[in-house]
């Protein structure tokens, strides 16, 4: 590990920390910024690269935050939450899930990103190590790496659907490993980890950690955008897992920064008094918008686009082979697919450039998942219409057969 005692750790010439060399901007990144340079410039920029859904957050949430903000609840909030929300949360699980959460057990964080640090904070030392699925969302690493610690990208191919598998907890735990961070639905390839794989996880990883609780940390941010079987929780087979949630993607918040843990009663304080000093607290319009996710209302709403999402799936899925990406796995839930691009090239970077500036379609490159075979697959996010997404399939079309 670099650290200041170590001869291999250089600071920066900028006097930033070493860690800000090491955690990298996401490719995508530059690829948006490109985009939205070409857009200005007057380009049609069709954008399959976004991660996040193109629908507004639903009418009776934006409401509900507007009517709170009217009535002063302006203020900051307990740093874990409103109780009313962590009640909420908890009958949502009992009621959707068939799941008993106590509601002191749900801490509200900003987005599953400030979970994230959360849990980072409370359960990495420096040194300690997070395993990780290799492709998977690229933030989770360096979370790690801001405490000191490392995440361990696993390779987890089309064979294993890109999940981790009980084998893979085994082979890679070591004395230094805290926890196993694996997603269900996944980023970038949507797909999941049915109850019997992820009690089976639970297990692998309760047989390396001596039984504690607290080991195995499920993403369930994508819950809700599921296409091919009902959402599910870990939470239904392993009362000891963390879970990580937001409401950014199925309930369409991604700009009001609010999430959720789910974290082994013993937790809490601690957390709680990591939230007061690092947050003081989540968003407190958003907690009000929060609230009104569960009614009727918005629920069919949510129902509906789900529906759209699914029909731009199908089309996708259909689409993509014929123009000569493989799909070897399709996505049960997310918004993405991630394609096999080898019979085009083995530097996706350097091809998702090309496609956008010949095309006009930003798509994203698998090297922002990690390192396993990741020059030769790229990520579509069927996060926009259908005529879009028709015709980005016709401009690739007719650029593959140039
Ligand atoms: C797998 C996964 N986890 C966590 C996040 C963080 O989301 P947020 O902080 O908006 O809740 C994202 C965002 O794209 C994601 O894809």
């Amino acid at each position: 590990m670099k650290s200041p005692d170590n001869p291999s750790y250089s600071s920066p010439a900028s006097g930033h920390a070493g860690r800000t060399k090491e955690v990298r901007p996401f490719q995508v990144m530059a690829i948006l910024a490109r985009a939205q340079a070409l857009q200005a410039s007057g380009r049609d920029i069709i954008h399959l690269e976004v991660g996040e859904p193109d629908f507004a957050t639903p009418e009776p949430m934006v409401e509900a935050a507007v009517a709170a903000m009217k009535a002063g609840q302006t203020g900051y909030t307990p740093a874990l939450g409103l109780p009313a929300l962590r009640e909420k949360l908890a009958q949502y699980y009992h009621s959707r899930f068939g799941v008993t959460v106590s509601a002191g057990r749900i801490l509200l964080t900003p987005g599953a990103s400030g979970a994230l640090l959360l849990l980072s904070a409370a359960r990495l030392e420096a040194g300690n190590e997070l395993l990780l699925a290799d492709p998977g969302y690229p933030c989770n690493r360096n979370f790690a790496r801001v405490f000191e610690a490392h995440g361990k990208l696993i390779p987890a191919g089309a064979g294993q659907r890109y999940q981790l598998t009980p084998a893979d907890i085994h082979q890679h735990w070591t004395a230094q490993t805290r926890a196993a961070l694996v997603a269900s639905p996944a980023n970038p390839t949507g797909t999941l980890l049915s109850p019997p794989q992820l009690s089976a996880l639970a297990d692998a990883v309760r047989a390396e950690n001596g039984g504690q609780p607290g080991s195995l940390w499920v993403d369930e941010i994508y819950q809700g955008l599921n296409y091919s079987a009902a959402p599910q929780t870990v939470l239904s087979v392993a009362d000891d897992a963390v879970v990580l949630n937001s409401f950014s993607k199925f309930f369409g918040m991604t700009g009001w920064r609010l999430g959720w843990a789910v974290v082994p009663e013993s937790w809490v304080p601690a957390l709680d008094t990591l939230a007061q000093n690092l947050f003081l607290a989540p968003s407190t319009p958003a907690q009000y918008a929060a609230l009104a996710a569960f009614g009727p209302d918005t629920m069919n709403i949510l129902e509906a686009r789900r529906a759209e999402l699914a029909q731009r799936r199908s089309y996708l899925l259909q689409a993509l082979p014929s123009l000569g990406f493989e799909v070897p796995v399709a996505p049960d839930g997310a918004f993405y697919i991630y394609a096999d691009a080898s019979r085009f090239t083995h530097d996706s970077l350097n091809f998702c450039t090309q496609v956008l500036e010949e095309t006009g379609v930003a798509i994203t490159p698998g090297v922002d998942f990690g390192d396993y075979q990741a020059g030769s697959h790229v990520r579509f996010a069927f996060t926009t219409r259908l005529e879009r997404l028709q015709e980005a399939v016709a401009r690739l079309q007719n650029w593959l057969s140039k």
